[in-house]
């Protein structure tokens, strides 16, 4: 089967040497901090990243200006927060090139926003043996939703293997989309291998056998470019503060057709058109899925953070990363006692590994004395684990800020762990 990757061209090597990591860490006033006395390397990006200062002062400015509720006053507050609101959707659908921002929904994160379709659009559409189909990469927030409707359907799930790469077989994947799958959920990018699964080609396999596509990109957008029109999915859902925005807030796209025709998540205020005691009318989406008050300040520092990115330039931050994943991996697995768990053809930002004889834990307990943050544990991915056959690995994820000096701090320091604790 002929792969196609869901992201742009890679740019030509020229734009990664172009791009200087020391000038924009410089906007990050968290990563100016040490740690046990030492400069803090913060490789932890996958779980969070850090906030750039137009982010941080966008949110101050909202709470000290423009503070108030949307859509519910004719005050020059309320309406110039609705203005913040609204611009934030126009946003994001600039950055994920959605053809019309109605379809953008802002919500907790992505993880309530796969909540959110499974049980709206998945109650509706899914019935007593259907299938939902996965990936065995996938985070437990694209697993445990689709295993309740499962449980409250009558539905089965399949999960499409993996190889001992990391990536989908796909030849199993396109076995298991069958007349019966209702709805695939995968990952763009996993947050426990890095692997870039090709969307494009596995969202086009499965809307051929009927199903709708939801794709987790909560790991792919503050990396590169992504386009929901050429992914072909139905349903795109990512959360702010691993983007470099603000925690609380994320995003569930869905294409208008299907938003039009699914029925609330949620009851509450704004998501009505009228209510009696008789009966309530639904407003239109996306006020339908956004019940009580929404996290205006989230989205308004969504929206900054947007903004930065597109000052930065994705493709740009797109190449940069791929030659500093390039470096990463070949400085981390020159380490002796180190295995590379993920090791597919296309990956992006994300190095997960095990040593030899010592616990991810002790390895991640040792990195943080010597000032650098890495991730140890399951990743909230334990099938990934159990398919490679470990408890836990470290996993050192990368974003535009780090330079190959961090790099070299984090190899220096697993030598020097291997000596304490080998
Ligand atoms: N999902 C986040 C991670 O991978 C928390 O670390």
């Amino acid at each position: 089967m002929t792969r196609t990757t869901a992201t742009q061209p890679a740019p030509p090597p020229t734009a990664a040497a172009a791009f200087d990591p020391y000038r924009w860490r410089a906007d990050f006033p968290a990563l100016a901090q040490e740690i046990h006395g030492r400069p803090l390397v913060y490789l932890d990006n996958a779980a969070t990243t850090h906030k750039p200062r137009p982010v941080i002062d966008a949110v101050q400015r909202y709470y000290e200006r423009d503070n108030a509720n949307v859509h519910r006053g004719v005050h020059t507050l309320s309406v110039r927060a609705t203005e913040r609101y609204e611009g934030a959707r126009a946003a994001v659908r600039r950055f994920i090139n959605a053809p019309d921002s109605r379809e953008v929904v802002f919500v907790r994160g992505a993880t309530e926003a796969i909540n959110l379709v499974a049980q709206s659009y998945g109650r509706t559409h899914v019935g007593s043996g259907d299938e939902i189909l996965i990936t065995g990469m996938e985070h437990h927030s694209n697993i445990v939703p689709w295993q309740m409707l499962c449980e409250q359907t009558g539905a089965v799930l399949r999960v499409a293997p993996l190889n001992d790469d990391g990536e989908v077989l796909l030849d199993e994947y396109e076995r298991l989309l069958t007349s019966r799958t209702r709805i695939v959920a995968l990952t763009h990018v996993s947050n426990a291998l890095g692997t870039v699964n090709p969307v494009i080609e596995m969202a086009r396999l499965a809307r051929h056998a009927g199903a709708a596509v939801l794709v987790d990109g909560a790991q792919a957008v503050p990396h590169q470019p992504v386009d929901v029109r050429a992914l072909g999915c139905d349903f795109y859902v990512f959360s702010a503060h691993k983007t470099f925005g603000p925690m609380g807030t994320g995003v569930l796209w869905g294409r208008a057709e299907l938003l039009d025709r699914m029925s609330p998540y949620q009851g509450g205020g704004e998501m009505i058109r009228s209510v009696t005691f008789e009966k309530t009318v639904y407003a239109e989406p996306p006020a339908r899925f956004e019940a009580g008050t929404p996290n205006v300040a989230g989205a308004v520092g969504l929206g900054a953070a947007i903004d930065y990115l597109d000052h930065v330039g994705r493709c740009a931050i797109a190449a940069y990363e791929r030659e500093l994943l390039a470096y990463a991996t070949e400085r981390v697995q020159a380490v002796p006692g180190v295995r590379l768990i993920g090791t597919a053809r296309e990956k992006a930002s994300i190095l997960s590994f095990v040593m030899e004889g010592i616990h991810a834990h002790d390895v991640g307990t040792v990195l943080d004395q010597m000032g650098i943050a890495i991730r140890s544990g399951h990743h909230c991915a334990q099938p990934v684990m159990q398919r490679f056959g470990v408890p836990a690995t470290c996993r050192a994820s990368l974003a535009l800020y780090n330079t190959r000096e961090d790099i070299d701090t984090l190899v220096y320091a697993l030598a020097r762990t291997r000596e304490v604790l080998g």
